[in-house]
């Protein structure tokens, strides 16, 4: 039995607030337009990319992310899922990637290539072909939180972090993309990802409430807490939008 703190997230299917299920038809729609080659910037652990890979069997992928524990949980779920000769995952900065692909994954990672939301769809479009597709998972403003709830939420959060869905559907037509389909999640999606990323975590507390690093812990977790359920709760969404590439010469 372990004994020490464990990481969070570890309960989590995937990094992303979305019902599983409803990912799988979304990656469903995505393959039939056949991707043969797909990136993802910011891929956390790599579930979305390893679902459309199952999903389109020619298909090869590349995914990339900052946190080495992430990739190399990646790795070996795409060694236990048979996919591991098609798929290779990179430790490292996303921003400095250059490529040319049927299909680009940036979910709840554009500031993985730029924090304003245009111009990382911007940066995104450079990277898909003319007709390619990209699934863009990203936060928006339900309604504008008023200053109070605001400085709840996670350290220092401005405004202009995020923006009002249309807003971002807008940004998306000026870079060049078209939207094809569109995902808010709900509040009991926001719910069970919030849950599920210290899921792993509360039950250790349950477990050994005299442990030493029980009290530091739970501390945490009720901060962590606070910040959603006082601050971003009910006024953050997410979105999942299916967009694809206007030819550059149209
Ligand atoms: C909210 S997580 C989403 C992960 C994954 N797309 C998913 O939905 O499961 C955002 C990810 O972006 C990654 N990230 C942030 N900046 C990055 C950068 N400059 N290069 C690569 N990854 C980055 C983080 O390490 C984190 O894993």
């Amino acid at each position: 039995m372990t004994t020490s703190v464990p990481l969070n997230g570890l309960s989590l299917t995937l990094n992303s607030p979305i019902d599983p299920d409803r990912l799988d038809r979304i990656v469903a729609d995505l393959a039939t337009a056949r991707p043969r080659t797909v990136v993802d910037l910011g891929c956390g652990w790599g579930e979305v990319l390893f679902r459309v890979l199952e999903a389109v069997p020619d298909a090869t992928g590349i995914g990339i992310d900052l946190e080495s524990v992430d990739i190399d949980r990646g790795r070996q779920t795409a060694e236990a899922r048979g996919l591991a000769d098609r798929v290779r995952l990179e430790a490292g900065d996303a921003s400095t990637h250059r490529g040319s692909y049927d299909l680009a994954l940036s979910v709840g990672a554009h500031h993985a290539l730029d924090p304003d939301v245009g111009r990382a769809l911007t940066a995104l479009r450079g990277l898909v072909v003319d007709g390619g597709r990209l699934l863009f998972g990203v936060d928006y403003w339900l309604s504008e939180p008023p200053p109070e709830r605001l400085k709840i939420m996670w350290g220092g959060s401005t405004l202009a972090e995020s923006r009002p869905l249309g807003e971002v559907v807008d940004a998306a037509a000026a870079a060049g993309w078209r939207l094809l389909d569109l995902h808010e999640v709900s509040q009991s999606e926001w719910n069970a990802y919030e849950c599920g990323l210290v899921r792993n975590q509360e039950e250790w507390l349950l477990a050994h409430p005299d442990h030493p690093d029980a009290a530091g812990l739970r501390r945490r977790l009720d901060e962590g807490r606070r910040e959603w359920l006082a601050g971003h709760h009910g006024y953050l969404g997410f979105a999942w939008l299916t967009l694809g590439a206007l030819s550059r010469s149209a």
